[in-house]
């Protein structure tokens, strides 16, 4: 493999819900660090004792109904301060950022509870300034795979007249914050927003097929993308 192919470069993993990016994540970072690349790790939203905050807020502590402009102004603000604090001075040491979860989260999620995808871009490029994701690789999972790997079980009957962001009793066995209680149609809608990345996202984006499969060979597929991707 060529280790500095990795220089400077910016690499997020991203996805439903339960798609394993996580651990994912740690395999690479763990494979990459072994072949003598210098790797910084990083999850949005969070990674920085502002973004932290932000991110509680976000789950747990917003009373009432969140607009989807002051949730995507949140998210985008937890970011800045992680490009900022930890992206921006890692890329200009030369080293590999891995992030976990990145705006391309923010098209799926908010862009499904319908902020315009192409002003989420915008906002990104005002709000993190020349910092972008060089490769994004998204791991696609079936939506009810997904939810049943995070431990949440959708019930069966259905709540009407809500609005997703303020669903709180849908999934049963977890403690609920707002993003675990989103519906099963949300969650198939955020799927798709992810297919839709290929065409209008910015930077190298890359679909693998997480469905079904072991850790491994997940493992595998993602090596195969970053050595014989250029970006
Ligand atoms: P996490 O559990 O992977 O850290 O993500 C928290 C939840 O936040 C997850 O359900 C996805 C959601 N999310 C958004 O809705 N918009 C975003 O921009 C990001 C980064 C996450």
């Amino acid at each position: 493999m060529n280790a500095k192919k990795f220089t400077a470069k910016f690499i997020v993993l991203d996805g439903p819900d339960g798609c394993g990016k996580t651990t994912q994540l740690g395999l690479l970072a763990e494979y990459l660090n072994k072949e003598g690349v210098e790797v910084v790790k990083a999850h949005d939203p969070g990674g920085t004792k502002i973004g932290d905050q932000i991110r509680h807020l976000l789950k747990y502590g917003a009373k009432g109904v969140m607009d989807v402009h002051t949730e995507t102004m949140l998210f985008m603000a937890s970011r800045a301060q992680l490009v900022a604090e930890v992206i921006k001075p890692a890329i200009e040491k030369g080293k590999t950022v891995l992030c976990d979860r990145f705006i391309s989260s923010t098209c799926a999620y908010q862009g499904s509870s319908g902020y315009p995808l192409k002003k989420i871009i915008e906002l990104g490029k005002f709000a993190l300034g020349d910092v972008w994701p060089n490769l994004t690789i998204i791991i696609d999972i079936p939506t009810k795979e997904g939810l049943e790997r995070t431990g949440r079980k959708p019930r069966q009957r259905s709540i009407t007249n809500h609005k997703d962001a303020n669903q709180s009793h849908l999934f049963e066995n977890t403690t609920p914050d707002k993003f675990d209680s989103r519906s099963l149609g949300y969650h198939r809608k955020v799927r798709k927003g992810f297919f839709m990345l290929e065409k209008e996202y910015p930077g190298v984006v890359k679909i693998i097929d997480g469905g079904n499969a072991s850790i491994e060979k997940v493992h595998e597929k993602i090596k195969q993308v970053i050595i014989e991707t250029d970006f």
